[in-house]
């Protein structure tokens, strides 16, 4: 008989199918009572298929279900599933990083293009027509201009990488110093006061909840852009509108936010910032790598072999 998976969300169809092939899928999103069908299958579920955008794994949902053996995270951040509540007994918590690194670089660096050269604004002057009563008002250079990368892992480096080939000068913060070529800041105001681009590539969760506030915000001052493609909760979402409505920073660019889908509504009509609706992974090609990769965990955990990608606390 196949086991039970709970998936809060689906994967890509391919990958759903080939899920489905191995195991019993119950479709949480589709249940008109999520509760009831839990209830209804709490003994015979032993995987949990988790993504960001779903409620999350709480400690009360993996107390629920007492034959749980793993949770495979469709995504590389895993701040939405209670880790340690899932380790205290044993279960396996899985995600899905690398895969997603290049597309996710590429966004911080398309939103930090599109700040300095005003690309949203450019490209809604041509369509109003407004190109005809004058040229566009000039933008900011980013080659020559310094990028401090919060958080150097993985996509922080290939920020950095990227960061490197317009012609600037890398900066980063993290906890500890890495052998990089790049000069390190243990301390984030100093950093902030140098750089001209704060891009944030932490892992979000207790420990970076707020790091960004308005200290930080006019450390990195009136010329200053920040850049969050990590998670909303690394801002204080209430210092950023702020430092924006007194320009006390240039502008920002946002993939990520406190409450999505919710951006706050002051947000929506400021010329300053560049909206991007969470897409850091969102393409074809690496939806479906990070399916294959959430597919390959459950597969190895059951068959008694090494996880691909275990998530160690
Ligand atoms: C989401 C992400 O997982 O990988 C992450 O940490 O935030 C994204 O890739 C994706 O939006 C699916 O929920």
């Amino acid at each position: 008989m196949k086991k039970t998976i709970l998936a809060l969300q689906p994967l890509l169809q391919n990958e759903m199918h080939v899920l489905e092939q191995s195991f019993n899928v119950l479709r949480l999103w589709e249940s008109r009572e999520p509760e009831e069908t839990l209830l209804g299958h709490a003994r015979d579920i032993v995987g949990i298929l988790s993504t960001y955008n779903s409620k999350g794994v709480s400690e009360r949902l993996i107390k629920a279900l007492p034959n749980l053996e793993i949770i495979a995270q469709f995504g590389v951040g895993f701040d939405n599933i209670d880790v340690r509540a899932a380790h205290d007994r044993n279960i396996a918590v899985t995600n899905t990083p690398d895969v997603l690194t290049d597309d996710t670089a590429d966004v911080a660096l398309f939103l930090l293009l599109n700040c300095a050269r005003r690309a949203v604004e450019a490209d809604m002057f041509v369509r109003v027509g407004r190109w005809q009563s004058g040229a566009f008002p000039l933008s900011t250079s980013v080659s020559g201009k310094i990028v401090g990368i919060v958080g150097l892992g993985q996509i922080g480096s290939a920020i950095a990488k990227r960061a490197e080939a317009f012609n600037t000068k890398v900066f980063y913060h993290s906890r500890t110093q890495k052998d990089v070529p790049y000069q390190y800041y243990s301390d984030l105001e100093e950093m902030a006061k140098d750089c001209d681009f704060l891009v944030l590539a932490c892992a979000g969760g207790e420990e970076t909840k707020g790091l960004i506030d308005l200290k930080i915000l006019n450390a990195l001052g009136s010329k200053g852009y920040l850049i969050n493609i990590a998670r909303g909760s690394v801002v204080n979402e209430e210092d950023l509108l702020i430092a924006l409505r007194n320009r006390a920073i240039a502008g920002a660019g946002l993939d990520v936010f406190a409450d999505e889908p919710n951006v706050p509504e002051s947000m929506l009509s400021m010329d300053n910032v560049v909206l991007s609706p969470h897409v850091g992974s969102a393409t074809l090609e690496t939806r479906s790598k990070m399916g294959q990769l959430v597919v390959d965990n459950f597969l190895a955990h059951f068959d008694g072999k090494p996880l691909l990608t275990p998530v160690k606390l």
